[in-house]
Formats: structure tokens, sequence, C-alpha cells
């Protein structure tokens, strides 16, 4: 349960959209009734840069991670996908350790001691939709990232008759998109997050870390494509 840390930046009541600058506060989330908490950091410098080195083509992979073991782990996974000389630069070790971190933050947050870990740039779910998990929490280090919907902008009626976009965005003022390098971590289910993967990323190259659960992928992942992700 959250309290009246100060931490919290703001709380929307009817849209219990969290948003904060402590990265402990991924911990608080899943106890709290929030729909969506973001965990606000700053885009570190150089990081622009790195990624215009790395984004040279598609990158998927994804794997279990364990707490213990997190960086050695992620980093196992990558390097057969990352160019050397990219490997090299001073940065790629820094992302490493966030990504490790944000890891270690969620597998707490689980109360899990692994994570399932899908990082890629294959984002294909075009249509608005609510995950089909409990919880889920995503980065997007570099290009667009997801694009989200308040609960007041959308017609939920016309989402659960299958309508297009057109039909369920209610109000496209409203329409929002998740930052590079903030933390994104939301509700799935029936009444979950309202999210989609933006225009902008079916065109232009996007890096995407999306964690669940363990369970997703024992239970999921293995009857799926592990790429697609919003
Ligand atoms: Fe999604």
């Amino acid at each position: 349960m959250y309290n009246a840390c100060e931490t919290i930046l703001s709380q929307t009541m009817e849209q219990k959209i969290i948003r904060t600058r402590d990265i402990q506060d991924i911990g608080r989330f899943p106890a709290s009734d929030g729909k969506l908490s973001i965990v606000g950091r700053p885009v570190p410098d150089r990081s622009a840069f790195f990624f215009s080195k790395l984004l040279h083509a598609p990158l998927n992979v994804a794997g279990k991670i364990r707490k213990k073991h997190a960086f050695k782990e992620i980093n196992q996974l990558l390097t057969r996908q990352i160019p050397a000389s990219v490997q090299e630069m001073p940065f790629y070790a820094f992302w490493l350790a966030d990504m490790a971190e944000v890891c270690l933050r969620f597998c707490d947050a689980q109360d899990s001691q692994d994570i399932c870990f899908w990082l890629g740039t294959d984002r294909g779910c075009r249509r608005y939709h609510m995950d089909n998990v409990p919880m889920r929490l995503l980065v997007t280090y570099a290009g667009q990232g997801t694009e989200w919907l308040p609960d007041e902008a959308a017609d939920l009626q016309a989402y659960k008759n299958r309508a297009p976009n057109e039909a369920i965005i209610k109000d496209p003022s409203a329409i929002r998109y998740m930052e590079n390098w903030d933390i994104a971590i939301f509700k799935g289910g029936p009444n979950g997050l309202l999210h989609r993967t933006p225009d902008a990323a079916r065109t232009e190259l996007s890096l995407l870390m999306r964690l669940d659960h363990p369970s997703f992928w024992d239970n999921v992942l293995k009857y799926q494509q592990p790429g697609l992700a919003s």
C-alpha cells in the first residue's frame, strides 16, 4: 500500500495512475490499487548515441533471468546478438546494469527469484488491448514508447466488442506515450491498462524491455511467438 511519502508525485484517483521518481516504489505497486505506475527517469547522456549504434538491425532476445545473476544472464542473452564494437562502448555496461537493477526490483515486487525477460525491436500489438497477465513492466530504451489510454478517454464497451481503435478512443487528446527510460509497471486482465504499440514503432526501430512473472514464460510463451510486444 502506498503511503503519503514524498516520492509520489501525483496520483489521479479516477485513473489510478501513480507517478513517482523513486525506483523503490515498484515494490509497492502490486499491493496498491494503482492501474499504472510510472517511475520517471532522466534519459542518460550518450543514450541516443549508443542506441543509434546498436539499432541497425532487428533485435529480439528472451529468457528467464534469475534475480541473483541478472547482470551476468542478461549479458549472456545479448552477447551473441550485439556487435563487439557496441559491447566495447562504456555505455553498454551501464545499460546492462540498469536492466539488471530493474529486473531485481521487479523480482522483489513479484516476490519471485526469477522473471521472464524480453528485449526487442519487434512490436506488433497495433490494436488497443489489456494484457493477459496480472502485471507487466516495460521500459522503452529507444524510439517511441508504448501508447496508452486513460479509462475516461476510452469506450470500454467498444473495446469489449472488439471494435477498431478509432471506436475505442473517445478523446484523442488524452492519448499518452511512455517516455524513454521511464519504468512503467501496470496491471493486466479485464480491468487492466488499455495500451498498444504506437504507429511510429511499426516503421522505425525502437527498443523495448518487457518483464513478466515467470509463470508467463511457463504457461504462455511456449505457445506463442515470444517477439510480439506492445
Ligand atoms: Fe500489451
